[in-house]
């Protein structure tokens, strides 16, 4: 393999870096032609999608999917979804139909502060910085007016700034602690703007107060950024019917004995960690999909809910189940912050069109959404965890990819899953049993 170090690779344009990518690994030359295929055929899409990310060669396309029937305070949604996991959206449509039946989703959200620091040394005494706080505290807000106009218009923008003394962290270490109200908007560049002019004028503050001595004048930010740790902007979402009616069709008797065991894999998820990440797993496998659809950032809702998993000193489960007086409560709180104007929601078309298929939810209900989805994931994980097993579901899904990538005829498909219907689905089993089928058709 070439090991040449590459220069200037974000200024190629596509056909270079293809080109680069043939010579390095010794690709086909009609790799250009293949992953051409994988784009857009109108130009305009395709280059909406390109400039999304730097150094784009093609798209790579995940199914974009629908699971029906999700109620949420009464109203009736189809959940837009994106995900590269056969399971997730057979798993969220069935948990859906299943609650709509029974009352739906109930969501409410308890807070929407988001939050941000900036990261600062200062060598001089943290009471005496205390007390010069309001005075800078009315500087910062001064002089980024001219950032929060716009936010504050619209109901947001800043809403408290603490001075903070962190000496046990780093000698000398200071934090700005700033508190934000976005709105609508994920407020992403917004806060870290602001952020930023803080540094500045606290940088000015230093320099030019006449309350601060000559030998400390100097300020070191260390960083200016917004945290993905939310506490404050929260979710509360349940579900709730008589322990009776948990399983369609079955006697009191099993659903009491499926109703205990589903509270005992809740307790289970709740204090061992090895448990409690797959189980949160499984509930950011439908928060994800709702976020990736639209356009909203995945990686920041999920760092935001691991760390509130830990809130209490160790990563929990995030759902909890009562049952009592022959009720089953199914609920979860969550800490997520969500966005509907602005980033990649507001110029993918796609996402375009998934917040059209929510109604065009405000950031709160979009909020609440997430968090069903949540909620609705694990409910489908954990009833099939302690009923029929996770692999049933699994493997049906699981068949359909191994039967495309052995290539088999749709007209094969059927008899194909009605043979694997009670039996162990594997790639070789399949192959196998796809083999006999053959000669028998051929023989
Ligand atoms: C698989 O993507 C997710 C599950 O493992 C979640 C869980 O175990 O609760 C099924």
């Amino acid at each position: 393999m070439d090991k040449t170090i590459i220069n200037g690779f974000s200024k190629y344009n596509k056909k270079q870096r293809i080109e680069a990518l043939i010579q390095k690994y010794g690709f086909q030359d009609d790799l250009a032609h293949w992953l051409a295929s994988f784009e857009n055929s109108n130009e305009t899409i395709q280059k909406i999608i390109d400039d999304l990310s730097e150094n784009p060669i093609s798209t790579f396309p995940f199914p974009f999917s629908i699971a029906p029937n999700f109620v949420v305070n009464g109203k009736n949604l189809f959940f837009p979804l994106v995900s590269e996991e056969s399971s997730v959206v057979a798993a969220l449509g069935n948990a859906a139909g299943f609650w709509a039946k029974h009352g739906g989703f109930h969501a409410e959200v308890l807070g929407t502060e988001k939050k941000g620091q900036v990261h600062f040394i200062w060598l001089g005494n943290p009471e005496y910085l205390q007390s010069l706080f309001p005075e800078i505290r009315k500087k910062l807000l001064t002089e980024s007016a001219f950032l929060t106009a716009k936010m504050e218009a619209r109901g947001g923008g800043i809403t408290g700034i603490e001075l903070k003394s962190l000496p046990h962290v780093l000698t000398n270490y200071f934090q700005l602690d700033a508190s934000f109200e976005t709105c609508d908007a994920m407020g992403a560049n917004f806060i870290n703007s602001c952020l930023e002019q803080f540094g500045k004028s606290l940088q000015d503050y230093f320099l030019t107060s006449e309350k601060v001595s000559k030998g400390q004048r100097g300020c070191e930010i260390i960083m200016a950024i917004l945290s993905n740790y939310t506490p404050e902007s929260r979710v509360h979402a349940w579900v709730e019917c008589q322990v009776s009616e948990l399983l369609d069709g079955k006697s009191l008797q099993e659903c009491e004995f499926f109703a205990r065991k589903f509270e005992q894999a809740i307790r289970i998820s709740q204090a061992e960690v090895s448990r409690a990440v797959t189980h949160n797993k499984g509930i950011f496998n439908g928060i994800d999909a709702l976020a990736l659809a639209t356009g909203n950032d995945f990686r920041a809702i999920e760092a935001c809910g691991h760390a509130f998993a830990a809130r209490n000193g160790h990563y929990s489960g995030l759902t909890d189940v009562q049952i009592q007086n022959g009720k089953f409560l199914f609920s979860i709180e969550l800490a997520m912050a969500a966005g509907v104007v602005g980033g990649v929601t507001a110029v993918h078309p796609l996402a375009g069109l998934a917040m059209q298929i929510l109604d065009n939810p405000s950031a709160k209900e979009l909020m609440m959404y997430l968090v069903v989805a949540g909620l609705a994931s694990n409910f489908g994980a954990v009833k099939a965890l302690v009923s029929v097993g996770i692999q049933q579901g699994h493997m049906k899904m699981h068949l359909s990819n191994i039967m495309n990538q052995l290539n088999i005829p749709d007209e094969n498909r059927a008899e194909i899953q009605f043979y694997f219907q009670d039996r162990t689905v594997s790639f070789s089993a399949v192959e196998v049993y796809w083999k006999s089928l053959k000669r028998n058709i051929n023989p």
